[in-house]
């Protein structure tokens, strides 16, 4: 079986033989990998049903999770959205290009085989000029989830699209345009009710969604209002995040030198954790990956899900994760982690 087409591609001036041999597949409804600012996605036109379909076949995703449309432009958000909430103008016209997913009431059946049945759709303008061309040539919205088999961490580079789906039949061609800047997905923000509400932390804080909607204009649910968040964003249900050995999670230096004491004697162990644990941590075969200063976290986003699949691929018996603070993209990283963990962590030994 031969794989899919690699071509190489710089997302911020696309060659236009990359734009016309991307927009060729989708409107045959093959299916194109492509960078965007956050993660690699695998991308249908929105309005072929079947290459819709074929996108939840590549990846094994389970039907009731909908998909995220990519648009070209702010203004084309009136051609899906029944309505435009006064936070979703506000919102698009601050931070549109950028990592931000919007959950808006969908206009009639348009581009429904997105929708998992749902009455809203999600969509966001990225800031990869690459993706705004292949949907402004192709006419219509390319619907898109990250481009890894189902439940895997997403991919950030071209190597981690091919290893998780190059044998997907209708795959092809993937635009390798090197290691995704963000490195974690949008941030998806539901503006159907007031205040608005963060269903999905990822790479546009929620600090830069308050000051444009003010203090009070979203809320990040917690406790026990995350019951209501899993009903309201199906992906949030599944399993997630996962490389296929189980992941410890620590917040100190202190812990995580312990939890490598523990783990050591079972085979090599992974620790994925910022510069100024690593420096203190007693333990000459660990197998490091930095998630960069504390003080840094976005170069924590853009390597959180490259650390998780390197660490994987080295071999080790598990993975030990510092969970970063919680402010700007550190809440993604943290959620990222947590979701990781929560699937594939040992139960804490008696
Ligand atoms: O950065 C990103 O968002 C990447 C790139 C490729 O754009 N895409 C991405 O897609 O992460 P995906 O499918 O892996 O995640 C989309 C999330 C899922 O959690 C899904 O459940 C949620 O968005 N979602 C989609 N439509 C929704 C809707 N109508 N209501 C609530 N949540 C929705
Ligand atoms: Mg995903």
């Amino acid at each position: 079986m031969t794989g899919p087409r690699v071509v190489k591609v710089d997302p911020d001036r696309p060659h236009p033989g990359a734009i016309s041999e991307a927009v060729h597949w989708l409107a045959t409804g093959r299916l194109v990998a492509f960078p965007t600012e956050t993660v690699y996605g695998l991308g249908a036109s929105a309005a072929l049903p079947q290459a819709v379909s074929a996108v939840y076949q590549a990846k094994r995703r389970p039907a009731d999770n909908p998909l995220i449309l990519h648009l070209a432009d702010a203004s084309d958000l009136a051609q899906v959205a029944a309505e435009v909430p006064q936070a979703a103008l506000k919102l698009s016209q601050a931070l549109w290009p950028g990592p931000l997913t919007l959950i808006v009431e969908a206009k009639g059946e348009a581009y429904a085989a997105a929708r998992a049945g749902l009455p809203t759709v999600a969509v966001r303008v990225p800031n990869s000029a690459l993706i705004r061309e292949i949907v402004r040539a192709l006419g219509a919205p390319v619907a898109a989830p990250s481009a890894n088999r189902s439940g895997r961490p997403s991919a950030t580079r071209a190597v981690d699209v091919l290893a998780d789906l190059s044998d997907a039949a209708q795959l092809a061609l993937v635009l390798d345009g090197g290691p995704c800047p963000g490195g974690v997905e949008s941030t998806v923000v539901d503006v159907t009710t007031d205040p608005a509400v963060v269903l999905r932390p990822g790479g546009m804080p929620i600090e830069r969604l308050l000051e444009t909607l003010g203090p009070n204009g979203v809320i990040r649910p917690q406790g026990q209002d995350r019951e209501a968040l899993l009903r309201r964003s199906p992906g949030t249900r599944h399993r997630h995040y996962a490389p296929s050995v189980p992941v410890v999670l620590v917040e100190t230096a202190g812990e995580l030198q312990a939890q490598w004491d523990r783990l050591k004697g079972q085979g090599l162990v992974g620790v994925l954790a910022s510069d100024e644990a690593l420096a203190t941590l007693q333990g000459a075969d660990a197998v490091r990956f930095s998630l960069g200063p504390k003080s840094r976290p976005a170069v924590a986003a853009s390597r959180v899900f490259i650390g998780l699949r390197q660490l994987e691929s080295a071999g080790v018996v598990a993975i030990v994760a510092e969970l970063p603070e919680e402010r700007l993209q550190g809440w993604a990283v943290a959620d990222r982690l947590r979701r990781a963990a929560e699937i594939a962590a040992p139960r804490p030994q008696p």
